[in-house]
């Protein structure tokens, strides 16, 4: 990975002249995020933008006709959530969206990935909500108006409760109710959204929402966990032809979180187990979606957890996508179980975030090269999450999040990297903008380059929020 020293010193790659004239003008001194002169970074079409949920930073779950979502129950239900937080308040973007605008345009972000709440939008009749449905017009209408790109994710987990009521997505109906809540949103949105997501993570829906329990629904049971993937699938492959139909122009995806597992040792069993790891984190998910069949694995891994698929199933999940979006977060070390599974052995001695995570850019440059390999029909890439959580304070009005900086520069090197070896990644979303409800965690934990303080909601841009701002202005000038 190049140091910043390294900006001045490397040479640029033959027949980059924009980044060759870069190199004597850059002071790496003056901004510890700017990337090195010869990274695709600084191709203006590579874009920069803010990732943010809806249960996360709206709050005001109990107005203008919002439904309960199963995160409200579960964040009331004691235990579940780190010091009994819930999502009432969050960041009180409901109330303050236009001045959060404000501040995404003020630094200078391209584009920004939100999603739509779906019992805010949709009563339980499957009616339109009116005042729900006009909160993210206005949004979206001033999100146009300052230029930004939008990306809008579907379903971030806020699933209604009323459909978990009805066995929520170990319901095979959740997937056609979710296709018409697809259908009214791109009708009333059509025009107005550049890309489309359907789902944001499947694996964490299934696998922590249904398989152990850590996330609502808060079901913990290896077959639910697969019934619920399948129909998580299927609801996106329903709604995407919908979403082509009501709205051509925009393009159309999914986003998976991907976990890079590495080895304890050398031995067959440990590479086994790193394998393992990731079938059930990665083709769990993009076999079927890129290659229309879950990986066979996967139930060797978990025996007797074949989900119920109906003829059809498959190819309707298989439907072509205009772009995958990818949120890398960090790998985990594995050893062979002694059976057929694998289990963690952390590292000692390594960089870990707030969450203990540990800091492995090189995970998320290994995963991209390897997903290239393995499914030749992959779409254009859009790394549509990544960051960390800190501890943040804010002193004398500013917060210094050098952690985050470091973080975030070695992680846009690896995209790089990805690049130069021929991955096509075409832009790179921050979590968060903002500081918000960190799912079973609560507001512990801080992932924004935006602190948020709860008590006044007063919002301050930290330190990593500037560089990046001040990257972006340079790169107007002197990008490519
Ligand atoms: C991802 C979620 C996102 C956020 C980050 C830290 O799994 O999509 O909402 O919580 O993790």
């Amino acid at each position: 990975m190049a140091n910043d020293a390294s900006v001045v010193s490397d040479a640029a790659p033959s027949g980059q002249l924009a980044a060759s004239s870069r190199e004597s003008r850059i002071d790496p001194n003056a901004n510890p995020f700017t990337p090195p002169a010869d990274s695709s970074l600084w191709r203006k079409s590579f874009l920069l933008g803010a990732a943010t949920a809806s249960y996360q930073i709206e709050g005001a779950v109990h107005e203008d006709g919002r439904l309960p979502s199963i995160w409200d129950t579960f964040s009331a239900t004691p235990g579940k959530v780190l010091a009994g937080d819930t999502g009432e308040v969050a960041c009180d973007h409901y109330h303050r969206w236009e001045s959060d605008v404000d501040l995404l345009a003020s630094l200078g972000l391209e584009a920004y990935r939100l999603s739509i709440a779906w019992p805010r939008v949709m009563d339980a009749a499957g009616q339109p909500n009116r005042k729900g449905l006009d909160f993210y017009r206005r949004l979206l209408t001033r999100l146009k108006e300052k230029g930004i790109q939008t990306f809008v994710t579907l379903y971030h987990w806020d699933l209604p409760q009323h459909l978990e009521d009805r066995g929520g997505w170990l319901n095979r109906d959740t997937a056609y109710r979710f296709a018409d809540y697809a259908d009214l949103v791109s009708r009333e949105f059509a025009g107005m959204v550049d890309a489309w997501a359907t789902l944001n993570e499947p694996w964490c829906s299934a696998f922590l929402g249904y398989g152990n329990g850590h996330h609502a629904p808060g079901l913990a049971n290896g077959r639910y966990a697969t019934q619920a993937m399948h129909h998580l699938l299927l609801a996106h492959g329903l709604a995407l032809p919908v979403l082509r139909a009501n709205d051509p122009a925009s393009k159309k995806g999914i986003v998976a979180n991907i976990g890079r597992g590495t080895a304890n040792s050398d031995s067959a069993a440990d590479r086994r187990a790193a394998e393992l790891f990731e079938m059930q984190h990665n083709a769990w998910i993009l076999d079927p979606l890129l290659k229309g069949a879950y990986p066979q694995d996967l139930f060797e891994l978990w025996p007797g957890t074949e989900p119920l698929v109906l003829d059809g199933d498959m190819q309707t999940i298989a439907a072509p996508l205009d772009f995958l979006g990818i949120n890398y977060y960090f790998r985990t070390n594995v050893e062979s179980d002694g059976g057929h599974g694998f289990r963690e052995v952390p590292l000692e001695g390594v960089e870990r975030t707030q969450m203990g995570w540990e800091v492995f850019p090189d995970g998320l440059r290994d995963l991209l090269i390897g997903f290239s390999g393995t499914y030749r029909n992959l779409p254009p890439i859009y790394i549509t999450e990544n960051g960390m959580a800190s501890d943040d304070k804010v002193v004398n009005g500013r917060v210094e999040d050098t952690q985050r900086i470091a973080f975030l520069k070695r992680h846009l090197g690896a995209v790089d990297e990805a690049i130069k070896a021929g991955v096509d990644v075409r832009g790179y979303f921050l979590w968060s903008l903002m500081d918000n409800f960190e799912w079973a965690f609560g507001y512990e934990r801080r992932f924004g380059v935006v602190h948020v303080d709860y008590s006044t909601q007063k919002r301050t841009v930290k330190r990593s929020a500037e560089l990046v701002s001040g990257f972006l202005e340079e790169r107007k000038t002197r990008g490519s």
